[in-house]
Protein backbone atom coordinates (compact mmCIF):
# COMPACT_ATOMS: atom_id res chain seq x y z
CA UNK A 1 0.00 0.00 0.00
CA UNK A 2 1.14 3.36 -0.75
CA UNK A 3 1.76 6.13 1.60
CA UNK A 4 -0.73 8.01 0.08
CA UNK A 5 -3.24 5.51 0.23
CA UNK A 6 -2.40 4.49 3.65
CA UNK A 7 -3.41 7.74 4.96
CA UNK A 8 -6.39 8.34 3.16
CA UNK A 9 -7.39 5.13 5.24
CA UNK A 10 -6.20 6.38 8.26
CA UNK A 11 -8.00 9.68 8.04
CA UNK A 12 -11.47 7.99 6.74
CA UNK A 13 -10.98 5.72 9.74
CA UNK A 14 -10.60 8.29 11.99
CA UNK A 15 -13.57 10.23 10.74
CA UNK A 16 -15.57 7.19 11.23
CA UNK A 17 -14.63 6.34 14.94
CA UNK A 18 -15.36 10.45 15.40
CA UNK A 19 -18.64 10.30 14.14
CA UNK A 20 -19.38 6.73 16.05
CA UNK A 21 -17.69 7.34 19.31
CA UNK A 22 -21.08 8.91 20.94
CA UNK A 23 -22.98 5.94 20.20
CA UNK A 24 -20.35 3.19 20.37
CA UNK A 25 -19.40 4.47 24.11
CA UNK A 26 -22.54 2.39 24.51
CA UNK A 27 -21.78 -0.54 22.95
CA UNK A 28 -19.33 -2.56 20.40
CA UNK A 29 -20.51 -2.54 16.92
CA UNK A 30 -22.56 -5.07 16.02
CA UNK A 31 -22.75 -8.03 12.97
CA UNK A 32 -25.15 -10.63 11.93
CA UNK A 33 -26.53 -12.86 14.45
CA UNK A 34 -24.88 -10.16 17.34
CA UNK A 35 -26.80 -7.41 15.97
CA UNK A 36 -29.85 -8.91 15.89
CA UNK A 37 -30.23 -10.44 19.24
CA UNK A 38 -29.05 -6.76 20.39
CA UNK A 39 -31.50 -5.07 18.61
CA UNK A 40 -33.70 -7.58 20.14
CA UNK A 41 -33.12 -6.95 23.42
CA UNK A 42 -32.99 -3.10 22.93
CA UNK A 43 -36.21 -3.18 21.54
CA UNK A 44 -37.51 -5.50 24.90
CA UNK A 45 -35.95 -3.08 27.12
CA UNK A 46 -37.65 -0.25 25.38
CA UNK A 47 -41.12 -1.86 25.52
CA UNK A 48 -40.53 -2.74 28.82
CA UNK A 49 -39.52 0.88 29.89
CA UNK A 50 -42.78 2.65 27.98
CA UNK A 51 -44.86 0.40 29.92
CA UNK A 52 -42.93 1.32 32.89
CA UNK A 53 -42.66 5.04 31.95
CA UNK A 54 -46.58 5.59 31.75
CA UNK A 55 -47.44 5.33 35.60
CA UNK A 56 -44.27 6.46 36.71
CA UNK A 57 -43.63 10.14 38.52
CA UNK A 58 -40.35 12.28 39.62
CA UNK A 59 -36.86 10.67 39.52
CA UNK A 60 -38.31 6.93 37.95
CA UNK A 61 -39.74 8.78 35.33
CA UNK A 62 -36.46 10.87 34.10
CA UNK A 63 -34.75 7.44 34.76
CA UNK A 64 -36.86 5.44 32.31
CA UNK A 65 -36.92 8.21 29.82
CA UNK A 66 -32.98 8.45 30.07
CA UNK A 67 -33.13 4.51 29.06
CA UNK A 68 -35.37 4.79 26.34
CA UNK A 69 -33.07 7.49 24.95
CA UNK A 70 -29.89 5.30 25.55
CA UNK A 71 -31.80 2.43 24.07
CA UNK A 72 -32.45 3.97 20.69
CA UNK A 73 -29.06 5.35 20.56
CA UNK A 74 -27.78 1.98 19.73
CA UNK A 75 -30.29 0.65 18.23
CA UNK A 76 -29.25 2.91 15.30
CA UNK A 77 -26.17 0.57 15.40
CA UNK A 78 -27.97 -2.75 15.43
CA UNK A 79 -28.84 -2.83 11.81
CA UNK A 80 -26.13 -3.42 9.70
CA UNK A 81 -26.19 -4.61 6.10
CA UNK A 82 -24.89 -8.51 7.27
CA UNK A 83 -28.06 -8.82 9.87
CA UNK A 84 -30.66 -9.21 7.31
CA UNK A 85 -30.76 -12.98 7.57
CA UNK A 86 -31.31 -15.37 10.47
CA UNK A 87 -34.14 -15.25 13.56
CA UNK A 88 -35.10 -11.57 12.83
CA UNK A 89 -38.64 -9.55 12.07
CA UNK A 90 -37.09 -6.87 10.44
CA UNK A 91 -38.07 -6.59 7.21
CA UNK A 92 -35.73 -6.39 4.02
CA UNK A 93 -37.23 -2.94 3.21
CA UNK A 94 -35.32 -1.42 6.08
CA UNK A 95 -32.13 -2.14 3.63
CA UNK A 96 -33.98 -1.59 0.28
CA UNK A 97 -35.39 1.81 1.43
CA UNK A 98 -32.74 3.09 3.48
CA UNK A 99 -33.89 6.75 3.66
CA UNK A 100 -37.63 5.50 4.76
CA UNK A 101 -35.91 3.33 7.46
CA UNK A 102 -33.89 6.65 8.55
CA UNK A 103 -36.94 8.60 8.73
CA UNK A 104 -38.76 6.10 11.01
CA UNK A 105 -35.96 6.12 13.56
CA UNK A 106 -35.29 9.63 13.40
CA UNK A 107 -38.95 10.09 14.26
CA UNK A 108 -38.77 8.21 17.51
CA UNK A 109 -35.74 9.45 18.33
CA UNK A 110 -36.57 12.96 18.14
CA UNK A 111 -40.19 11.75 20.11
CA UNK A 112 -37.98 10.01 22.99
CA UNK A 113 -35.41 13.16 23.42
CA UNK A 114 -39.02 15.12 23.71
CA UNK A 115 -40.01 12.92 26.53
CA UNK A 116 -37.24 13.12 28.56
CA UNK A 117 -37.27 17.09 28.10
CA UNK A 118 -40.50 16.60 29.44
CA UNK A 119 -39.44 14.53 32.62
CA UNK A 120 -36.60 16.85 32.83
CA UNK A 121 -39.15 20.04 32.85
CA UNK A 122 -41.79 18.48 35.40
CA UNK A 123 -44.30 19.30 32.17
CA UNK A 124 -47.00 17.24 32.32
CA UNK A 125 -48.81 18.19 29.19
CA UNK A 126 -45.27 18.26 27.34
CA UNK A 127 -44.72 14.40 28.48
CA UNK A 128 -48.32 13.15 27.62
CA UNK A 129 -47.63 14.51 23.89
CA UNK A 130 -44.20 13.30 23.71
CA UNK A 131 -45.78 9.44 25.43
CA UNK A 132 -48.48 9.87 22.62
CA UNK A 133 -46.06 11.11 19.90
CA UNK A 134 -43.53 7.98 20.82
CA UNK A 135 -46.29 5.13 20.89
CA UNK A 136 -46.84 6.34 17.40
CA UNK A 137 -43.39 6.33 16.39
CA UNK A 138 -43.16 2.77 17.18
CA UNK A 139 -46.12 1.32 15.20
CA UNK A 140 -45.26 3.40 12.57
CA UNK A 141 -41.67 1.80 12.31
CA UNK A 142 -43.14 -2.19 12.72
CA UNK A 143 -45.95 -1.59 10.22
CA UNK A 144 -43.65 -0.57 7.57
CA UNK A 145 -40.35 -2.28 8.91
CA UNK A 146 -41.12 -5.32 10.97
CA UNK A 147 -43.08 -8.61 10.54
CA UNK A 148 -45.79 -9.66 12.54
C1 LIG B 1 -37.08 2.61 13.25
C2 LIG B 1 -37.88 1.43 13.42
C3 LIG B 1 -38.42 1.04 14.77
C4 LIG B 1 -38.89 1.85 15.78
C5 LIG B 1 -38.99 3.36 15.80
C6 LIG B 1 -39.28 0.98 16.86
N1 LIG B 1 -39.06 -0.32 16.51
FE1 LIG B 1 -39.44 -1.94 17.66
N2 LIG B 1 -38.69 -3.15 16.21
C7 LIG B 1 -38.25 -2.74 14.97
C8 LIG B 1 -37.80 -3.88 14.22
C9 LIG B 1 -37.24 -3.85 12.79
C10 LIG B 1 -37.99 -5.00 15.03
C11 LIG B 1 -37.64 -6.47 14.71
C12 LIG B 1 -36.20 -6.73 15.14
C13 LIG B 1 -35.72 -8.12 14.79
O1 LIG B 1 -36.47 -9.10 14.94
O2 LIG B 1 -34.55 -8.23 14.37
C14 LIG B 1 -38.56 -4.51 16.29
C15 LIG B 1 -38.89 -5.32 17.37
C16 LIG B 1 -39.51 -4.87 18.53
C17 LIG B 1 -39.90 -5.73 19.64
C18 LIG B 1 -39.72 -7.24 19.71
C19 LIG B 1 -38.33 -7.56 20.23
C20 LIG B 1 -38.00 -9.05 20.19
O3 LIG B 1 -37.55 -9.57 21.22
O4 LIG B 1 -38.17 -9.69 19.14
C21 LIG B 1 -40.47 -4.91 20.59
C22 LIG B 1 -41.02 -5.32 21.96
C23 LIG B 1 -40.42 -3.55 20.09
N3 LIG B 1 -39.83 -3.57 18.85
C24 LIG B 1 -40.87 -2.44 20.78
C25 LIG B 1 -40.77 -1.14 20.31
C26 LIG B 1 -41.29 0.01 21.00
C27 LIG B 1 -42.04 0.00 22.32
C28 LIG B 1 -40.97 1.10 20.23
C29 LIG B 1 -41.27 2.55 20.47
C30 LIG B 1 -40.98 3.13 21.76
C31 LIG B 1 -40.27 0.61 19.06
N4 LIG B 1 -40.18 -0.75 19.14
C32 LIG B 1 -39.81 1.42 18.05
C33 LIG B 1 -38.21 -1.46 14.51
C34 LIG B 1 -38.55 -0.33 15.23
Amino acid sequence: MSLNKMTAWSIAGLVAMALAAPVLAQGDMLSGADAIARRQELMTTIGGTMRSAGGATGDARLAAAQTIVDSFAEVGMAFPEDSQEGDTKALPAIWTDQGGFMQAYTTAVTAAADLLAAAESGDEAAWGLAFKDLGAACGNCHTQYRAN
